[in-house]
């Protein structure tokens, strides 16, 4: 039996990290005049209650997340911990067999099934309590999808 340094690395790169803040207008000024990076994506989860920005670097992207109302996830984030970063994305080959692997390590996901995420790709996130209090995200590409956007 493989011990779990030899086992295969269910996780193949970062496919983003997303930070929270209060106000996205600001925070995409300053990350453009900081870093003079520009933002190509942005989008409102009206579902979820919050606004999405993101810039793209070498095969990942970082996204700004901002809340548009007080009941989101991000408003209790922001309440709770204040602005940082919200979760780390791990990408992944096969979320399915990823998800099957956590159950069977004992890690506490807080989505059992995946779920979609943006341009059709799944989802699923690890519970924060599991990770020493960071939310992790795992994202399996859709198979046509390019590696950023
Ligand atoms: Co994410």
């Amino acid at each position: 039996m493989a011990t779990a340094s030899e086992a295969l690395s269910l996780i193949d790169t970062i496919d983003h990290v997303a930070l929270a803040v209060h106000d996205l207008d600001a925070a995409v000024e300053l990350y453009e005049r900081a870093f003079g990076v520009s933002f190509r994506w942005r989008e409102r989860n009206d579902e979820q209650g919050y606004e999405v920005a993101a810039f793209y670097m070498d095969g990942l992207h970082v996204e700004l997340l901002a809340p548009l109302r007080a009941d989101s996830v991000i408003s209790g984030f922001l309440a709770k911990k204040g602005a940082g970063v919200h979760h780390i994305a791990f990408r992944v080959d096969d979320i399915d067999r990823a998800l099957e692997q956590l159950r069977t390590r004992g890690i506490r996901v807080v989505d059992e099934t995946p779920r979609r995420g943006t341009a059709d790709s799944r989802i699923a996130f690890v519970h924060p309590k599991a990770m020493l209090g960071t939310l992790i995200e795992l994202v399996e590409p859709a198979d046509d999808a390019e590696s950023s956007r």
